[in-house]
């Protein structure tokens, strides 16, 4: 059994425990929060033996083999480094910290202990998102020229909520822009050049916020996030051949249609269980079980070139959260 903890009890904690019931292997024993109050509460809800009041003490359990960290963006640093410097492997909410430099002190903390350490980037564990990636290293649509992917929402947000907050890194960027990014970098790799816009909102961060990534290979990304417009949660994978569609949700579809040169659309789907999250469970567990430090799935290297990327951009619209 891998035996889990989460730490935090907002709205992904609950998904993602729910979605463990769903994986072989996996044991729920310990929750952490910031009050034994809000604890003990998820611990009933969801039937969690173990409930601690703080984070240290979760992290202090020698009976978890893994934590989940599922607080607001600008605490996944603070909150990671309490479970790696116990010698807690992690499995991190995206995006896994505010900016590059922080993400990189996390992974040379978890490399230099040897523990494992995971950004929850769920999407690049997602088996139909597996097979489109496949499918395109087989050259199905021929040499890529470009993606397109938009995560767009309406809200609107109520005023607390975290979204709004810039000390908790809020903004579309972070939040859902992180989506469009990761795509195009797991197609595309890490773009040679960036430019971006956006609208800030009252808080100063992004609210609506437009991207194109350009490639030495000649292929372009056109990417855009929101929070205060419904783009439709749709991606297209564009090759010299042909190209693949992704419904929404992209980052978590349920199919997709190939289109080929000169032959009829191909649409593949599969019923997937749960929200999508157990996927990214099953890998930490195979990781773990190997004896892996990373996974190849969401390798270290990769989420410090996209936690650049959004350094990036946000120097270029204006955006800090401190
Ligand atoms: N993978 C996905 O599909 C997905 C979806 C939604 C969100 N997320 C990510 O998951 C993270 C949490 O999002 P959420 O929607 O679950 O947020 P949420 O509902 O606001 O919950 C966050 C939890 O973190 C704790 N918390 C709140 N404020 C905090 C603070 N200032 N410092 C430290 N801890 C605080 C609280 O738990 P306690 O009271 O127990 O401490 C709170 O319930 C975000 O980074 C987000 O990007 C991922």
């Amino acid at each position: 059994m891998t035996r889990w903890g989460i730490l935090a009890t907002g709205h992904i904690a609950a998904r993602f425990a729910e979605d463990l019931r769903l994986v072989p292997g996996a044991e729920l024993v310990a929750v952490g929060s910031r009050s034994a109050e809000t604890a003990e509460r998820f611990a009933q809800r969801h039937g969690v033996p173990r409930a601690y009041a703080s984070w240290a003490d979760l992290a202090a359990d020698a009976e978890v083999d893994v934590i989940y960290v599922a607080t607001p963006h600008a605490a996944h640093h603070e909150a990671a480094l309490t479970c790696l410097t116990a010698g807690r492997p992690a499995l991190v909410e995206k995006p896994f910290t505010l900016d590059l430099a922080t993400s990189t002190e996390l992974i040379d903390t978890a490399r230099a202990a040897g523990v494992f350490l995971m950004e929850a980037m769920w999407m690049r564990c997602n088996p139909l998102i597996r097979r489109v990636c496949q499918l395109v290293a087989e050259g199905a649509i021929g040499t890529l020229t470009a993606v397109r992917a938009d995560f767009g929402v309406a809200g609107p947000f109520p005023p607390d909520h975290r979204m709004r907050a810039r000390q908790l890194g809020g903004g579309a960027l972070l939040d859902l822009g992180v989506y469009p990014i990761s795509l195009a970098h797991l197609l595309l790799g890490a773009p040679q050049h960036v430019r971006s816009w956006a609208k800030l909102g009252p808080e100063g961060t992004d609210e609506n916020t437009g991207l194109i990534f350009g490639y030495d290979t000649g292929a372009v990304a056109t990417l855009s996030c929101s929070m205060v417009g419904a783009t439709g949660l749709t991606a297209s994978i564009i090759g010299s051949t042909g190209r693949i569609d992704l419904p929404e949700p992209f980052f978590r579809p349920d199919g997709f249609t190939l289109h080929r040169a000169d032959a009829e659309p191909e649409t593949v789907t599969e019923e997937l269980a749960g929200s999508g999250y157990q996927y990214e469970a099953i890998e930490v567990q195979r990781c773990l079980a190997a004896g892996l430090t990373e996974s190849p799935l969401v390798p270290h290297s990769t989420t410090l070139e996209i936690m650049g990327l959004l350094d990036d951009i946000r120097a270029q619209i204006g955006v800090s959260y401190l």
